[in-house]
């Protein structure tokens, strides 16, 4: 393999691919609602490659320009403005070459870590959108991240792949623990490019420290190290606690959990973080949707009876209706339906789509546990209101009364 990892860019592999669903099906609500703020957006792919791989299938880049543009061409917004910048170490000259026939866009040789700043400078009042998307870790400073959140800007999102077995290999190095995988087939049908490699000094540490925002990954590792825990166990932990980090300084971080097969242990996480609600709930059926689109690819298209989450644990309709009287329970003011459901998605993971726990809250209405504020309160015709999801000028605000 070249030093560049040229043949990462060959053909796009099943990895890749569930990524970019993610990316791509994301994005086009996400630009739809932010171009409503009447504010820029500023789209940056962090760790943008070639735009378009050797057989022709787009890469990150070109999915998320093809995307922006559909929707400058339909918004009825006047005036709205996408600058979209692309920054890679290796491929500079063929993101130029690929992405020659979009408008508004950067280009940036050189390192992420070396050019970020310098690029969201003078962009205080903008939305900012950051793909990262990096071969390891080494370059995931989440102190980084905690600045970006410092108000600075109109909105901030991430949306970061962060190969959380990477990182439990690299602290087993640093700690002196051997790393083991039970599965021999584990790493067979995803090749790493580029793998981060630490050894056991104090640097080493402090990289992970600064990967991980914080020392507590250390504990992790001991207990792995003394066998409490396994391999796979350190790295749910660790995802666990990275998510709870971030969200120190991002209200909604959620993460999913990517396997190329059905029942494997998750292989990476992409993990998502704003301070938006709305930008939370688009994000939780996003994933729903590509769950189910992966779940179809991984079995091959046999037909599942039980509804299951992106963990493969069954959520039947008790389980969730359980959880949406927990939650909703604690409600006891009023609350906008979406930052409540943005809440219940940080507390539970993604165990359902936004329309399912609609259902659960219009019977609970029905029951009057639960007060409804509807904006507009009655239909065109003038029959009460019933929608039960927020968005294209309709409010909905909830508390629990019983
Ligand atoms: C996983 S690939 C990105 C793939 C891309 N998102 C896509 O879907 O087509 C990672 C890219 O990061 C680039 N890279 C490596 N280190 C970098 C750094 N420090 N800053 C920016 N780019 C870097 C590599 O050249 C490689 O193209």
């Amino acid at each position: 393999m070249s030093k560049k990892n040229d043949d990462f860019f060959v053909e796009k592999k099943p990895w890749s691919e569930v990524k970019d669903q993610l990316l791509g099906c994301y994005l086009k609500p996400y630009v739809t609602k932010i171009l409503h703020t009447r504010k820029p957006l500023v789209y940056v792919d962090c760790f943008a490659g070639k735009g378009k791989f050797g057989d022709g299938e787009p890469g990150s880049p070109l999915i998320a320009l093809e995307i922006m543009q559909e929707c400058l061409a339909s918004t009825k917004i006047k005036d709205v403005r996408i600058h979209s910048a692309f920054i890679d170490l290796n491929y500079a000259d063929d993101l130029r070459t690929n992405l020659r026939d979009y408008h508004d866009v950067s280009i940036v040789s050189g390192a992420y870590e070396d050019n970020i700043d310098k690029l969201l400078q003078n962009k205080t009042t903008c939305n900012v959108f950051l793909y990262i998307d990096p071969y390891g870790i080494k370059a995931l400073d989440c102190l980084k991240f905690d600045t970006f959140a410092n108000g600075q800007f109109n909105t901030i999102e991430l949306l970061i792949n962060m190969n959380s077995f990477g990182f439990i290999r690299e602290a087993c190095r640093v700690m002196e623990a051997e790393f083991k995988v039970d599965d021999s087939n584990f790493f067979e049908d995803l090749v790493e490019y580029d793998p981060t490699e630490l050894n056991a000094t104090k640097e080493s540490f402090e990289a992970l420290n600064r990967i991980a925002g914080g020392d507590y990954w250390q504990e992790i590792i001991t207990k792995y190290k003394s066998g409490e825990i396994d391999c796979y166990k350190a790295e749910e932990c660790f995802s666990e606690k990275y998510c709870r980090r971030l969200s120190r300084n991002y209200a909604y971080v959620l993460n999913m959990p990517i396997r190329i097969k059905q029942n494997q242990h998750p292989k990476y996480r992409m993990i998502h973080a704003t301070n938006h609600p709305d930008g939370c709930v688009l994000m939780a059926d996003n994933i729903c949707n590509r769950w189910e689109l992966l779940k179809d690819i991984q079995s091959r298209g046999q037909l599942t009876l039980f509804q299951e989450d992106f963990n493969n644990q069954i959520i039947d309709e008790f389980t969730i209706k359980e959880r949406v009287i927990e939650h909703f329970s604690q409600c006891n003011t009023w609350i906008s339906l979406t930052e409540a459901e943005a809440i219940f998605y940080v507390k539970f993971g993604v165990i359902c789509k936004s329309g399912e726990i609609a259902k659960v809250l219009k019977t609970l209405e029905k029951d009057e546990r639960l007060e409804v504020i509807r904006d507009p309160s009655s239909t065109e015709k003038g029959k009460s209101s019933t929608f039960m999801a927020e968005g294209h000028g309709k409010t909905v605000r909830v508390k629990w009364v019983r």
